[in-house]
């Protein structure tokens, strides 16, 4: 049972810190204020309106007696009235009108009704606390006529309600936007930090992140930008090694490949001539590879400009996209268009045509790219995506790669925050879906 509320409570509960933050300071102030008002309204605002409404009930009784047993000393009662209790009276020769006016709910009526009630019974009396702002009106039927009384609302009603209610919310809306100022100074360190925490995680360099708030956040903050920057230099130092090496080696290989041409013994020099090519090709691809990771700036992408743009530098007529919705992806465009390049490239070498399709889910844009050659063994999925990991030595349908292309395809879309999947196409060759979040 308790399960089912905790689910219940964190479905309608707001997610964010900010707002449940402030449910837990402005629920208590909520609550706190209702109790108080409804305990004031019933024990003594109720209970001060029955008893003035009594005793005024009272004093019309009186007069009602005085009238029936002195008449004659009626005038003198009448203006006593008036001038000790507020009360206009008047005589009049009329029937008692129907009652229509009472407000069922209204305080003020019903602890009228029932002191008229039973002082005087029913079908006696005729009362209006609508008709004027600041006047009540009140007909009781005597022997021959109507006694008309009437008095300001004051004398039955207490004004301070609406200034007690005034006082009430007032503070209280008063608390609640104090704690809304607080509140957001006090949430926006985690939530500046949970944002470069999460650009971090898709790759994009965080330059400099400034720490504040509390000591707890400021210590988390600066503890990230550390670490933050510790990887990336781990990150440089790795690329910068890599094209340092791969740049180093270029040059005896280029020193080597002169040498072979001077060999006198053809057979063997071509055949060394041959791997010697190999072992550039190698290290141009590296030299690639480490390229793709230096730091780029995440920009807005038009994604249907970009393909189009990106299959039209092909110039092969056997790619076709199919365009999508209108996205706007913040991505880091020249990684994208390695990896993209990458992956058409790899259906023109093994397959013939080239199906790239653009879609979107509700947050994530999806990229299916479909050929028709022989496509990969699904025991062979994982592999593929291993450094210099190639099928193609046996198949030998394409003998210049390398196998780092599809390393660096997951590498970039990893960094993105995206998923790849392969599976086999419709036309019978590898499928490969593409799934960035934007
Ligand atoms: N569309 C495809 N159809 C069939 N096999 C594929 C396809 N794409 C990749 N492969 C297989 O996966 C292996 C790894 O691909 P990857 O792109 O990493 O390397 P590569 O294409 O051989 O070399 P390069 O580094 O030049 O891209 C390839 O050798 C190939 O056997
Ligand atoms: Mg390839």
């Amino acid at each position: 049972m308790f399960s089912g509320l905790s689910r219940f409570l964190k479905f309608i509960l707001p997610k964010g810190l900010f707002y449940r933050s402030l449910i837990i300071v402005a629920t208590p102030i909520i609550i706190l204020q209702l109790i108080i008002t409804v305990v004031f309204f019933d024990s003594i605002w109720i209970k001060a309106n029955k008893g003035m409404t009594r005793s005024l009930v009272g004093e019309i009784k009186a007069f009602m007696d005085i009238y029936n047993y002195y008449p004659d000393q009626i005038k003198f009662f009448s203006e006593n009235y008036k001038k000790n209790f507020e009360l206009d009276i008047f005589i009049k020769n009329q029937k008692l009108p129907k009652i229509n006016s009472e407000r069922k709910f209204s305080p003020m009526d019903r602890s009228l009704r029932r002191e008229l009630k039973s002082v005087f019974g029913n079908n006696m009396y005729w009362f209006n606390t609508t008709r004027f702002k600041e006047k009540v009106i009140i007909k009781i039927k005597s022997k021959e006529n109507l006694i008309e009384f009437n008095f300001p609302k004051e004398k039955i009603a207490t004004s301070s309600v609406r200034i007690f209610l005034l006082w009430m919310i007032l503070p209280s809306i008063f608390l609640i936007f104090i704690a809304i100022i607080f509140l957001k100074n006090q949430t926006r360190p985690i939530v500046n930090l949970a944002r470069a925490a999460e650009r971090f995680g898709k790759g994009d360099y965080v330059n400099e992140f400034r720490a504040s708030g509390a000591s707890e956040i400021r210590k988390a903050s600066y503890e990230f930008d550390r670490m933050a920057k510790r990887i990336n230099r781990h990150l440089n130092q790795r690329s910068e090694m890599l094209s340092g090496i791969s740049h180093d080696l270029r040059t005896p290989l280029t020193r080597l490949k002169l040498q072979l041409a001077l060999l006198n013994q053809k057979e063997i020099s071509s055949k060394m001539t041959r791997d010697i090519d190999e072992m550039e090709n190698m290290l141009k691809n590296y030299l690639e590879f480490a390229k793709s990771q230096t730091q780029e700036e995440s920009k807005p992408i038009n994604i249907n400009n970009f393909f189009q743009d990106l299959i039209k530098n092909f110039n092969n007529k056997k790619i076709k996209l199919k365009m999508g919705p209108e996205i706007i992806l913040i991505a880091r465009k020249n990684s994208l268009k390695r990896c993209f390049n990458n992956l058409i490239q790899n259906g023109i070498s093994y397959g013939e045509n080239v199906y790239v399709e653009l879609s979107k889910s509700s947050s994530r844009l999806i990229v299916t790219i479909e050929d028709d050659g022989p496509g990969i063994p699904s025991e062979e999925y994982k592999n593929v995506f291993k450094p210099f990991y190639r099928l193609d030595k046996s198949r030998s349908l394409n003998t210049s790669g390398v196998g780092l292309g599809l390393s660096i395809v997951e590498d970039i879309i990893n960094s993105h925050g995206g998923n790849i999947q392969l599976s086999k196409s419709n036309y019978k060759g590898l499928q490969i879906k593409v799934t960035l979040p934007f």
